[in-house]
Formats: structure tokens, sequence, C-alpha cells
């Protein structure tokens, strides 16, 4: 058992614990859920940190794939050893610079958002006299799902409008340097529970056929996308998809005989799934106080370090981990060290009696983390990331700024 006060003191809060077995075990529940011949592309954005994105590639049970859209995100999974051919690179904003790059450095696998974007793609792979595979990002025009987090179905810089797409054909074909080998869905995040999940993917499914029909493309690659759930910051567990392997599998024999024999090769993508549940945030107790009848309670981890993609003003489900025999007696506003009332956890949170210098642990904390935090903001060092594994550290380190000159372009 790990001794989480030891570690607190050691190294000092706030402070990331990774667990990288439970990192080993979501991948190998994930693979389970899949059929065999799915790859998974490991989404970085969920945590780019070096171990876990080593951990995604090993071999046990099956590598992760790394599905990127920045330079620092390549630079991360190439370091952490992902090869050029084991990378989806994504997103809606990619500059001729990143694309140069990305290129040569052996990417070919593109998910593009228009008809601007896959020609940016095709300008860069021909300037380099290779040629880009690319998937049609979908925005579809209907859902399936229920879910918090949706990127479909409305205006969105995200994907191909479903219903138009077909109307592009002659265009689509005609862009050098680019050849469409398929298409890529991302419709949604974190989905209610499996039967949601499955009836988004179904319907992702039927239309890729509609779509590949309507063009008249055969489509080697389909990249279904995710929504596969796990508790953010709350205590719980990740579910596990009993029934997502065979039904997929019918859904695929039903709209691509042949998909067996790999004549189309499918992927799902996954962030928070795999990573969520090894991540703890240990937060130092810097203060308490009341006012007009409010308790707070004020952490050295706020929205700095732990801000659940704090730009995107969401509150997250914050609740703390009792230790041992501890009882939550109190109730208290969570809030970090920061000089703004944005600068807010959790409000009433179920809380044990608490003091200065006290230590609380917030569970599922490993996806969206210090990465998806306003860590610049006030200039606090960013939380130190411990990296475990069979109860041992196998690494201590913090992300840090540094300026430096710019070079005139
Ligand atoms: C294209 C794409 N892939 C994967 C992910 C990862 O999502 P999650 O962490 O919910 O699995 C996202 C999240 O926004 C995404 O936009």
């Amino acid at each position: 058992m790990t001794d989480l006060h030891a570690l607190a003191a050691k190294y000092g809060t706030p402070a990331y614990l990774y667990d990288l077995d439970r990192i080993a075990a979501a991948k190998r529940d994930l693979f389970a859920a899949l059929p065999e011949e799915f790859d998974l592309y490991f989404a970085a954005k969920a945590n780019p940190h070096p171990e876990l994105l080593r951990e995604m590639r090993a071999q046990s049970p099956r590598p992760c794939r790394a599905e990127i859209s920045s330079l620092g995100e390549l630079d991360a999974v190439l370091e952490a050893g992902f090869t050029g051919a084991e990378i989806l690179y994504t997103g809606p904003g990619k500059t001729h610079i990143e694309l140069t790059r990305a290129i040569a450095c052996g990417v070919r696998l593109f998910s593009t958002e228009s008809l601007t974007d896959l020609r940016h793609v095709g300008a860069a792979a021909q300037a380099q006299d290779t040629v880009a595979e690319c998937l049609l990002r979908i925005n579809s025009a209907s859902a399936a799902a229920s879910t918090s987090i949706r990127m479909t179905g409305t205006p969105s810089q995200f994907g191909f409008d479903s219903e138009t797409l077909a109307d592009l054909r002659g265009e689509l074909e005609a862009i050098a340097g680019a050849r469409i080998v398929g298409a890529h869905f991302f419709p949604l995040s974190n989905a209610k529970d499996e039967d949601s999940l499955l009836a988004e993917f179904q319907h992702t499914i039927g239309l890729a056929a509609q779509l590949q029909e309507r063009l008249e493309l055969s489509f080697s690659y389909v990249d279904i996308g995710g929504g596969f759930a796990a508790p953010y910051a709350t205590p719980g567990s990740r579910p596990i998809y009993d029934k997502l392997r065979v039904e997929l599998q019918s859904t695929l024999d039903l709209h691509f005989p042949g998909w067996r024999s790999g004549r189309t090769k499918f992927a799902c993508e996954s962030g928070r799934y795999l990573v969520g549940d090894c991540g703890r945030l240990l937060a130092g107790v810097v203060n308490l106080k009341e006012s007009r009848g409010r308790r707070f309670v004020i952490l050295d981890a706020g929205i700095n370090a732990f801000g659940g993609m704090s730009g995107l003003g969401r509150l997250l489900p914050v609740a703390v981990q009792p230790q041992g025999e501890q009882e939550l007696t109190e109730r208290a506003s969570l809030v970090g060290p920061l000089c703004t009332p944005g600068d807010i956890l959790g409000r009433d949170v179920d809380l044990p009696a608490l003091q200065p210098g006290d230590v609380l642990t917030i569970p599922n904390a490993g996806a969206y983390g210090p990465t998806a935090s306003l860590l610049m903001f006030l200039g606090r060092p960013a939380p130190v990331e411990i990296a475990m594994r069979g109860g041992e550290v196998v690494s201590a380190s913090r992300i840090t700024h540094v300026r430096e000159a710019a070079d005139a372009r």
C-alpha cells in the first residue's frame, strides 16, 4: 500500500501519482472490449506524460497507437518511442509548419476536417514528394448516444458535414499529395453507458457505409472514434464493456462484409478510459476560512493544477477519497490558491475534519490533469508528477516553462 503522506512529505504538494500498473489493466480491458482486428489510438491530449506514453506503446497486452494534434504532442510521442507509422494526426488547425514536420517525421495518416484542410495536408506532402493518407472527419447530421460532451450534429469546426460531403466528390479526388483512404469520427466523449456507446458506434458504422457508397470510394481505414467513459475526480470504477465486441462484430458484418479479412481496417480512440483511473491528485490544505456562513478549504492545487480544461469554465464533480478510517463529517467549498473567484475545484464537497498541513486525495485524476490546466496562470510551479509501478516510484518530475528568444520568421 502506497504511503501517500510519505510521498507528499518527500515531494511536496500538489502532486499527481500515476500507477502505471493501472494503465496496463485499462489497456487490457479496452482491447478485450473491441474486436481483435481493431487498432486502438491513445489520445495524447488526455495525458502526454512520458511514462504514460511509454506504457501505451508497451506490448503488454497490446500496443496502442498515438492520436496527436500538435507538434508538442508529436515530440512527446516520438520521444516515447512511437514511430511515424503509428501516429494519427488530427485537429482543425493544422499549420503548414506542423504538417511539414509531421510528414518529415514519417507521419502519413491525417484526419482532415474540411476541403481546405485536406488541401493543406496534400500540399505539405507533395512538397516532400510523398502522399498523405487522409481520413475525412465526419460531422454527422444526426446522433444516437447521450453524453454531456458532444462534438457533432451542429455547425462545427470539426469535420465535413455528412449531408453535403458527396457534393464535394470531384474536388476531394483532385487534391495532389492527398489520398483519401477512409473516414474518421469522434462524435462524443464519456458516453453515459454501454448502450449509448454502442448505439453511437452502430450509427457511425452505418453512416460510414453510406458515405463510402455515395462517394463511390472503397474505404480501407475507418476510425469510429470513442466515447469510452471514466470517472473524473470522483470515486468509482471504469465501466467494463461486456457486449461491445460481439455487437460491433455483427454491425460490421452487416455494413462492411470483408472487414474480417482486412478489406477495411477499423480503429477506436480513447483518452480518459486509458489513463483516468491511474492518477490521483494529492492536494495540501493551506488554510480554512468561514465567510457568511460558508466554509472554504484553501488548497495548494486549484485550476492551475487540476483545471479540468478550466478554460471551458466547467466545474468538476470533485470528491475527496477518505484515508483509512476517516469519516466525511464536514462540507465546504474546495478552492485553489489563485487570485480569481473562478479558482474553485468543487462546491459543497464532503470532507473529513481538516487543518492546515493536511493532504487530500482526489481520485481518478489521471486524465486531463496538468496539461489541461491553467499551469502558467499566476506563476506557481506545476504539480509534481510521480509515476509508480509495483508500489515503487519510477520517476518524479514536473513541467517547467522557459522563456526564450523567438526567432523572427
Ligand atoms: C479526436 C479526439 N480523439 C480522442 C479524444 C479523447 O477523448 P476521451 O478522453 O473522452 O476518450 C478527443 C477528446 O476530445 C478527441 O477530440
